[in-house]
């Protein structure tokens, strides 16, 4: 894989940058920056040479579709903020625009395409989307790791027709989670959240050969919890999923691999609501799980106590709302204890992790943090991810 660090001549040289600029949104606002602030090291190295910025992200899932809430304005107003520069969001129809519209004013140095996901182009790998984008620019680096799981166009297809390189976060993304896979000490711990559940429910399977224990919390411990006979009320669920469910307990009897998934959790009536402490055989058809219970805390805290490494993806609960945000907030305390005392090796990874992080103002605590969530747990089941595969054939 070529890296955009070791090229030379890169003045005037336009360069379409594939960034992950998918951070939350709330209301238009954004409420965790980290994914802005890891990109700015590229995008300050590209003006530095004097090179022509195309960028392209997206935000959210829209599936194709127009949708003014995703629409990248503010992440290019906070981008603007943040490298003190003007950058020109162009909200034209992608296919109406020419490589000669990009950079009519000769002193822009960064325009900005709207959210790539408005083009159903983009998640279908269209090749002929791909090469309208490629014809934009001269180059395309990639430094969106945590996209690279997908077989975009933007991500994968885009590099059949432009000279291709890694950029700077996305080669540190990929050199931290190499030296976890390959100097990981045992007992190996990995806790996995999140509403993301379809992504994740059959990575788990292909995890539980390398892990002792896989820790279920959050929307995908729904399933499990439903799947083992109980009601969950009015909870976010995946449709179909009980196969999957069912290889999961298969495969890790057999593998020696302890499957923890919430014993007690935390309901409430709305998303809005205060939180009660219910046994799942309690749970009521308006309920909806919204955090883990106090009983599921202790076992995942005595479960970190004794490990030697923990990877963590997806938060235990609805922490938006503070009144279940106490399983999340209780597994980070629990961690950074052990990384304290030196006792522990921790990755943590994912948009919404993240942000979690930040509220706690203890991002600095874990040995790596990736902005990565599915892309990193795909990175550790062995995958060779879409779009690495596309940069490493591109020599
Ligand atoms: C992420 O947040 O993990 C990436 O931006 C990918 O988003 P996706 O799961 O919607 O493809």
């Amino acid at each position: 894989m070529k890296n955009i660090k070791d090229q030379e001549n890169l003045s005037q040289k336009k360069v379409l940058l594939r960034l992950d600029l998918n951070v939350p949104l709330r209301s238009g606002f954004i409420t965790d920056e980290t994914r802005i602030d890891k990109i700015i090291p590229i995008i300050k190295f590209l003006i530095k040479k004097g090179s022509k910025i195309i960028i392209i992200s997206h935000v959210g899932r829209p599936k194709g579709q127009i949708n003014k809430i995703l629409s990248l304005k503010p992440i290019c107003k906070s981008l603007e903020k943040k490298i003190n520069k003007k950058i020109h969001l162009l909200d034209e129809n992608i296919f109406e625009l020419k490589k000669e519209d990009l950079f009519k004013n000769s002193q822009d140095e960064i325009v900005f395409l709207e959210n790539i996901r408005f083009y159903k182009e983009e998640e279908k790998n269209d090749a002929s989307f791909a090469k309208h984008l490629a014809s934009f620019a001269e180059l395309y680096v990639n430094d969106a790791f945590s996209c690279s799981h997908r077989s975009h166009a933007s991500i994968s297809k885009i590099t059949e027709f432009l000279p291709s390189y890694a950029g700077l976060q996305l080669e540190t993304e990929i050199n931290a989670l190499k030296k976890v896979t390959t100097e990981i000490k045992k007992p190996i711990t990995c806790i996995i959240g999140g509403s993301k559940i379809l992504t994740k429910i059959d990575i788990i399977k292909n995890l539980i050969p390398k892990f002792d224990n896989i820790i279920i919390v959050g929307g995908m411990a729904n399933n499990i919890i439903n799947y083992k006979g109980y009601n969950i009320g009015k909870s976010v669920k995946e449709v179909n999923c009980e196969k999957a469910i069912k290889e999961i307990f298969e495969t890790s009897k057999n593998l020696s691999c302890d499957i923890i998934f919430p014993e007690d959790v935390l309901v409430g009536k709305s998303l809005s609501d205060n939180s009660k402490v219910k046994e799942l055989k309690d749970i009521k058809d308006d309920d909806l799980i919204l955090d883990i219970g106090p009983k599921t805390i202790q076992k995942i805290k005595d479960i970190i106590k004794i490990s030697k490494t923990v990877l963590w993806n997806g938060p235990a609960g609805y922490f938006e709302n503070p009144n279940f945000a106490h399983g999340s907030y209780e597994i980070a305390k629990a961690i950074i204890k052990k990384n304290k005392e030196d006792s522990i090796y921790s990755v943590i990874g994912g948009g919404d992790t993240i942000a979690l992080i930040n509220q706690l103002n203890v991002i600095e605590e874990f040995n790596f943090v990736s902005t990565a969530g599915g892309a990193f747990l795909e990175y550790l089941e062995g995958k060779e991810l879409p779009g690495i595969r596309a940069l490493n054939q591109n020599v």
